[in-house]
């Protein structure tokens, strides 16, 4: 009988999204997990790129990683399953470390969070000392314990702001950091990593950044906003701040997922091009289904996609995967992201 009521809430949102056969099929699954929930009395965080089944049915909260981030530092529950990615789950875990994290998934990487070690912040900070270091928070936790302040896509002009320095080093995103030095028009400069005795001091520059990319958002192109825009003229483009400056120039909008989701509710449009992880652009189509979103699905994040439900269910039934922090590295990390959020309760 729960399961009739699982699939139909499932098909109400999702008839025009999600094959039906698959509908019955997960809300079945959605039941399971929402048992084992309640039994482990755990809370469900699930990031805006979960697919729209798991999306709609299981979590307690969704959202961008700022806003996932401060409700994991705030709920009460014993265990967190966080569905999303493992620096979103080591970030839940810094903030709450009573807590059982897990992540149903053992790996579910990140290609900017593989991209800078602790080493390379510690060569940085021996190469430019006193500048402070902001590090977005799609990073290890070893990473955000050498940084002073982390930000998201959601806040990272408004953390470079806060620091009041002619200088900061923002790290390892290279698009958002050319899209933050924009932003707060500050002069950028990228040291090569292979040769860190190659850095210049003598180089005019107020931001110094890194080149890691999202392998996801780097794919977009002019060209494909230009197509967009060749066939559907009054197409409204969205795209992440992960995305190369230039296509950040040719949307019509850019900011974090949440940000998107948002701005998609609020304008009267019927089309939209969202450049970001497809399933967002399912879960905004279930929302708003008097409007179109186009969205490039051959373009996939594949550790996002590693979180299923059947996943989930499986990580409240054989608590997997236990996210740990080493003590020594989740203090200092922690001083990183409590004063991002600090920051943001501000604003
Ligand atoms: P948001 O913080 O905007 O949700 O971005 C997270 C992410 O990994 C985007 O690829
Ligand atoms: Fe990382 Fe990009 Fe995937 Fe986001 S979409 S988790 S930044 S690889």
């Amino acid at each position: 009988m729960i399961a009739n009521t699982t699939y139909t809430r499932l098909k109400e949102k999702l008839s025009h999204v999600v094959p039906d056969v698959e509908l019955r099929y997960k809300a079945e699954i959605a039941d399971e997990i929402m048992q084992l929930k309640a039994e482990r009395n755990a809370v469900i965080l699930a990031h805006n790129y979960m697919e729209p089944a798991l999306f709609y049915s299981v979590p307690d909260v969704v959202g961008d990683s700022l806003e996932l981030s401060r409700k994991a530092a705030a709920c009460e529950q014993d265990v967190i399953v966080f569905c999303g990615v493992r620096f979103m789950a080591e970030t839940a875990k810094i903030l709450s470390p009573q807590k059982t994290v897990l992540l149903p998934a053992k790996r579910a990487g990140c290609s900017l969070a593989a991209s800078i070690t602790a080493e390379d912040v510690r060569n940085l900070k021996a190469k430019y000392p006193g500048v402070p270091v902001v590090t977005y928070v799609n990073t290890y936790a070893d990473v955000k314990a050498e940084s002073d302040i982390c930000c998201t896509s959601s806040n990272a002009a408004a953390v470079v702001e806060s620091l009041g320095t002619d200088t900061v080093i923002f790290l390892p995103d290279e698009f958002l950091a050319k899209n933050t030095a924009r932003e707060t028009g500050k002069h950028i400069i990228f040291p090569t990593r292979m040769a860190p005795e190659s850095f210049d001091q003598q180089v005019e520059y107020e931001m110094i950044g890194w080149q890691g990319r999202c392998e996801v958002h780097e794919q977009f192109t002019v060209e494909d906003i230009e197509n967009a825009r060749r066939q559907f003229p009054d197409v409204l483009v969205l795209a992440h701040p992960e995305c190369s400056p230039e296509v950040v120039d040719a949307a019509d909008y850019s900011g974090s997922t949440t940000a998107m989701v948002h701005y998609v509710k609020q304008h009267p449009a019927a089309q939209y091009l969202i450049l970001t992880e497809c399933a967002m652009g399912e879960n905004i189509a279930a929302e708003n289904p008097d409007k179109e979103m186009l969205r490039m699905c051959s373009i996939r994040c594949p550790h996002m996609n590693e979180i299923t439900l059947e996943e989930t269910r499986d990580a409240l039934r054989l608590n997997q995967y236990v996210i740990d922090v080493p003590e020594d590295i989740r203090e200092r990390a922690y001083r990183a992201v409590k004063r991002m959020i600090e920051i943001n309760a501000k604003d």
